[in-house]
């Protein structure tokens, strides 16, 4: 978290204090360095120099806000989407629709009209079902649709089970075993152009031996197909990079790029890369206000005003998150707590066992945050979505505003009276 330092006891991000952030937009929020995002990226983007025709899409399901999106498409980024929404948020800030692929498991008709309407790179087609209805839509509209199949490459990723797709019992993917057969259909058909193959094994991988295991599979298929007169012209090997949340040493983007380079020797095939995490965990914190302490017979709490609805990954995968004061008082006495949210159940928890000096009022950071935060937050217990604020330099911008009651409501009616 290079972009996130103490100075005198204080935590800055960049040249902005976390706890100036806090005063002027209030907690919970996001805070983001937009620094820390681009150096991020081009630590993909420079392990491609001079392959003009690789991608770096980022997933935009890791943090999807407009601004993010922006600053990332002035780099030259493309962006890997899941669904029409994400399209759409993609076009707004200004990337191109054909550095665009589309994953994910369902797309639905109006989604597959939509992407084709725009022109994006590619379908990240997921089952030979999904295959039928991209040749049908592209065919009502006269149009050739660009496609890729996500092959399941049955390879342990060692990670998180929530978080690891690359298993024949996930349900991502055609099995790699049934590929040969699915693309000769595909190559059938007249609304579709093969132009790709795809793999994405999970997410938070801190070896490089997994990626390398499917890596190697697929260019087994690569040149099966190829002996098919199939040409596969670029290979999207998905994200899943890892990011060091507490002692993970994940490879450097750099690394596994010339790792994959080394791999696939002459073969003239273009490279996707589709990374979310590695771009922004590390580029984020959550900044929350303590509410009140509470000393219980066996346990401190520290009831914050964040929660899991702001931030689930604790809750929902056991992740850890390290959390910091945002202003080190070494007058107050050390306690272990856990930082529990308001939320009404046990799970809403953002951290256990921390040791902190600190007390009622102090704003803390929950770091590492960037990613899968503010995405995956929600409304339950009826509370309104967190702010998000951007650094650059020393300047702070609201990237988007707390939300409200109304905003919350909206959309809502009552039954007619009587
Ligand atoms: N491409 C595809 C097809 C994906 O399914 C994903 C993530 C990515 C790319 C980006 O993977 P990354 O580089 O971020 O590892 N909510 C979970 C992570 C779910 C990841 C889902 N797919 C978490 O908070 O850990």
């Amino acid at each position: 978290m290079d972009s996130f330092e103490y100075r005198n006891n204080r935590l800055h991000c960049e040249n902005v204090l976390l706890s100036e952030v806090a005063k002027e937009f209030g907690t919970p929020t996001y805070v983001y360095s937009r620094d820390a995002i681009e150096l991020a990226y081009l630590e993909y983007a420079n392990a491609l120099v001079g392959r003009d025709d690789d991608m770096v899409c980022f997933a935009i399901k890791a943090n999807s806000n407009l601004a993010v999106l922006d600053i990332l498409a002035r780099l030259g980024a493309g962006f890997d989407v899941v669904s029409q929404g994400e399209l759409d948020r993609v076009l707004k800030a200004g990337g191109r629709a054909d550095r665009v692929v589309f994953s994910g498991v369902s797309k639905q008709s109006r989604e597959i009209r939509r992407a084709l309407e725009v022109g994006i790179h590619c379908f990240n087609i997921e089952s030979e079902a999904e295959l039928e209805r991209i040749d049908a839509v592209a065919g009502q509209m006269g149009m050739i649709a660009p496609i890729s199949f996500r092959v399941n490459p049955n390879v342990d990723a060692g990670t998180h089970p929530y978080i690891s797709t690359g298993l024949k019992e996930n349900k991502f993917g055609v099995a790699i075993d049934d590929a040969e057969r699915i693309y000769l259909r595909a190559k059938s058909l007249s609304n579709v152009e093969i132009t790709g193959m795809d793999c994405h094994i999970g997410s938070q991988l801190t070896e490089l031996a997994p990626f390398m295991d499917a890596l190697d599979k697929l260019l087994i298929l690569v040149d099966q197909l190829q002996a098919q007169d199939i040409t596969i012209k670029h290979l999207d090997l998905g994200g899943g990079l890892g990011v060091c949340y507490t002692d993970e040493v994940p490879p450097k983007p750099g690394d596994y790029i010339a790792a994959v380079l080394e791999k696939i020797g002459d073969r003239d095939l273009n490279l996707v890369f589709e990374p979310g995490r590695s771009i922004v965990a590390n580029a984020g914190v959550l900044i929350t206000e303590v509410e009140y302490l509470k000393h219980n017979e066996s346990k401190n709490f520290a009831i914050v005003d964040a929660a899991m609805n702001d931030m689930l990954r604790p809750a929902l995968y056991s992740a850890y998150l390290d959390i910091l004061p945002t202003e080190i008082n070494e007058d107050n006495t050390a306690h272990s707590y856990d930082i529990v949210g308001p939320v009404c159940e046990t799970g809403d928890f953002l951290g256990k066992d921390r040791t902190l000096s600190i007390e009622a009022g102090d704003i803390l950071a929950v770091c590492s945050s960037g990613a899968y935060g503010f995405t995956m937050s929600s409304n339950y217990n009826t509370r309104t979505r967190a702010a998000e604020v951007m650094i650059d330099d020393n300047q702070m911008y609201e990237i988007r505003a707390r939300e409200t009651f109304e905003d919350l409501i909206k959309g809502e009616k009552l039954l007619p009276k009587g």
